[in-house]
C-alpha cells in the first residue's frame, strides 16, 4: 500500500487515507488503547463533558464526523440517550469494525460519508464532533466550513486532535515515543508499515493550538477556545455558531 502524503492539505490524499484506514480497521481499537495507555478514552470523555449542555437539549441532533470505529459516537450516545446521534466516516471497514458496539435499542446510526461533502442540510445539528479526523482531510479549512454550515444556530463544534506539547521538557520524550516506538509497535500489531509512520508525520504538519483556533474563527465560529489535554499532546477546540 502507498502511504498518504502526511503534509497539511496534501492534494489527492483522500483515497490513500481511506485505503490506509481500511487496512488497519481490524486492529485500530486495540492499538489505539495500547499506544495511548487508554488516555484516548479520557480525552473522548472530556470532549463529551464539554458538550453536556448542548447534547441534553430536547430532540438534540449530534453528528460525529470521521467517527471511525465509533468510540466517540458511543460516548455521545451514552451521555445523551434521547438524542439522535449519527456517526459518519468514509471508510466502510472502520464502520464495520465498530458496529458491534451499538445495540439495536440505541437510536444511533452509522453512515458512510465524506466529511468534505456531506449529504445533510444546513443548520441540522446541535453538536458536531470530529476526533483525530480533521488532520486527515485534504482541505482542512473546507472541513471546518462544512461543520459550520451543518451546525444549527447556537450549536457547538468540538474538535479533538493531536497537538503540540506545551511543556518543553516533554517534547523530546514525546517525539521519541511518537516517531520511534509507536510506529514499530503499530507496524507489528497492524501489519501496516505506513499507517503508524503517517500518524506522527501528519501531526507534525498539522497547525498547533492557536493556529487551529484562528482557522476556526475564519470559518465563522465564535467563542473559539481550546483545552490542552495531557500537557498539549492533544487539544480539544470548541467553537459556537451564533
Ligand atoms: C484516526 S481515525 C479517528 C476515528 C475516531 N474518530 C476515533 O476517535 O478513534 C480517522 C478517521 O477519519 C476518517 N476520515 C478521514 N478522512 C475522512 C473524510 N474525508 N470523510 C470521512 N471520514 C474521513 C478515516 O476513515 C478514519 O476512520
Amino acid at each position: 500500500m502507498t502511504a498518504p502524503n502526511p503534509e497539511f492539505n496534501a492534494a489527492g490524499k483522500q483515497r490513500l487515507v481511506r485505503a490506509m484506514f481500511a487496512e488497519i480497521a481490524p486492529t485500530y481499537d486495540r492499538l489505539n488503547h495500547v499506544l495511548s495507555v487508554n488516555i484516548d478514552k479520557r480525552w473522548r470523555r472530556f470532549t463529551v463533558k464539554k458538550l453536556a449542555d448542548v447534547i441534553a437539549r430536547p430532540e438534540a441532533k449530534i453528528l460525529d464526523l470521521c467517527c471511525g470505529t465509533g468510540d466517540l459516537t458511543l460516548e455521545l450516545t451514552k451521555a445523551a440517550p434521547n438524542a439522535q446521534v449519527i456517526g459518519c466516516d468514509f471508510c466502510h471497514p472502520m464502520l464495520t469494525a465498530g458496529k458491534y458496539k451499538f445495540s439495536p435499542t440505541m437510536q444511533t446510526i452509522l453512515v458512510e460519508g465524506d466529511a468534505l461533502n456531506l449529504p445533510f442540510a444546513d443548520n441540522s445539528f446541535d453538536a458536531i464532533t470530529i476526533a483525530f479526523g480533521l488532520r486527515n482531510l485534504e482541505n482542512v479549512q473546507h472541513g471546518l466550513q462544512e461543520i459550520f454550515r451543518l451546525l444549527k444556530p447556537n450549536g457547538r463544534a468540538a474538535i479533538l486532535e493531536f497537538s503540540r506539547p506545551i511543556v518543553p521538557l516533554l517534547r523530546p520524550a514525546f517525539q521519541f515515543y511518537f516517531t520511534k516506538i509507536l510506529p514499530r509497535i503499530g507496524a507489528m500489531v497492524s501489519g501496516s508499515q505506513q499507517a503508524y509512520t503517517y500518524l506522527p508525520a501528519s501531526v507534525s504538519h498539522f497547525p498547533q493550538q492557536t493556529e487551529l483556533a484562528g482557522m476556526m474563527s475564519k470559518a465563522g465560529f465564535l467563542q473559539v477556545r481550546y483545552h490542552n489535554l495531557s500537557a498539549g499532546i492533544a487539544a480539544l477546540h470548541l467553537g459556537e455558531k451564533k
